[in-house]
């Protein structure tokens, strides 16, 4: 099968693949669930291992879903799109009268479709409208809106979180300054000049100055850090004794979340005893629900980072249902 493209003719490569499918062992059959299914790498490689083997593949992105579906036509019906946000798996399942899933895979953040699209505003490297929403039916504001709309400090505070962007500040002055002076910010160039202009230092650039200020955007506009521990929870809960979760993370905001989660789902409570007992037995809420596979994240070998520069900030963790 030919690999789909990632945009600018690169071939789109799964991040952390030969792991992701060492963590969830496909090839023992079953149901799986691709929460980000994306353009379809992963899953087609969990497609491939067995026959026995089904995927429901989640995306809020409906570019992406037939994208993948296209991707994975010959497996007919052995793989089901869903348009939703994965942070309602219960429900999704539910609804297809499908439960207790053999591996969850959750692939965070942004894909190259939505990376390399010349129209959706996710990248300063095309001058499109400043949209970044990575469901465009959702009714969500845009970048566009958020900067139209927040007072100064409220946009400086989202550039430092989601972008640890250390000129916050002045870029949210500048923002505001030229939306006071009748030019709101509404394209991906505008922003990009307007933060070079505020964050360069004169220094030759290792990355855009604009890279943190575009991160830490969609990261809002996108809500993706909102409700993520709970989805852990949810989908851990969700998956049958022995059941396999994977989680990629590409920003140390979110791997914190999930690193603390299945860490209390691993019987860590946040008074930092360790719990023997298999109920919860903290207000915190710790319990023995997954053993941890995966004591330190795994990230992308040199080799993958040569060939993926994107796979550079990615971290796996792993956990085995109890
Ligand atoms: C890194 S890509 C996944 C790439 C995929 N693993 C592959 O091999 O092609 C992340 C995908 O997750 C989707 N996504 C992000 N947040 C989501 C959410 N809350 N619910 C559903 N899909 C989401 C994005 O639209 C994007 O397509």
């Amino acid at each position: 099968m030919a690999a789909p493209l990632g945009g600018r003719g690169a071939p789109h490569r799964p991040v952390l693949l030969r792991e992701t499918i060492q963590f969830l062992e496909p090839e023992r059959g079953g149901l799986f669930v691709d929460c980000t299914v994306g353009l379809g790498g992963h899953t087609e490689a969990i497609l491939e291992a067995a026959t026995e083997t089904r995927v429901i593949g989640i995306d809020r992105d409906r570019e992406a879903l037939s994208s993948a579906s296209e991707r994975l036509r010959s497996f007919g019906q052995r793989f089901r799109p869903v348009h939703a946000d994965y942070r309602e798996i219960d429900r999704v399942l539910q609804g297809l009268g499908e439960w207790m899933p053999n591996g969850i895979l959750a692939d965070l953040g942004v894909s190259s479709l939505q990376f390399d699209s010349p129209t959706r505003g996710f990248s300063f490297r095309f001058d499109a409208p400043l949209d970044m929403r990575m469901d465009p039916d959702s009714g969500q504001e845009t970048a566009a809106d958020l900067l139209l709309q927040l007072p100064e400090d409220e946009i400086a505070a989202i550039i430092f979180r989601f972008g640890e962007e250390r000129n916050s500040r002045r870029i949210a002055k500048w923002i505001v300054e030229s939306r006071e002076q009748g030019k709101p910010i509404t394209t991906t160039k505008e922003l990009a000049d307007l933060v070079a202009r505020a964050a360069a230092s004169g220094k030759r650039w290792q990355i855009h100055p604009a890279t943190r200020t575009f991160q830490a955007l969609r990261i809002a506009v996108n809500q993706e850090l909102e409700g993520l521990g709970r989805f852990v929870e949810t989908a851990a809960d969700l998956l049958q004794p022995d059941g396999r979760f994977v989680v990629i993370s590409f920003h140390s905001l979110e791997d914190r979340i999930v690193k603390q989660e299945l860490r209390r789902l691993s019987g860590y409570c946040d008074c930092g005893s360790r719990s023997r007992a298999p109920v919860v037995v903290c207000t915190c809420g710790a319990r023995n629900a997954v053993e941890i596979l995966t004591k330190r994240p795994v990230v992308p070998d040199a080799q993958e980072v040569d060939a993926n520069p994107r796979s550079r900030s990615a971290k796996l963790r792993a956990c085995r249902k109890l």
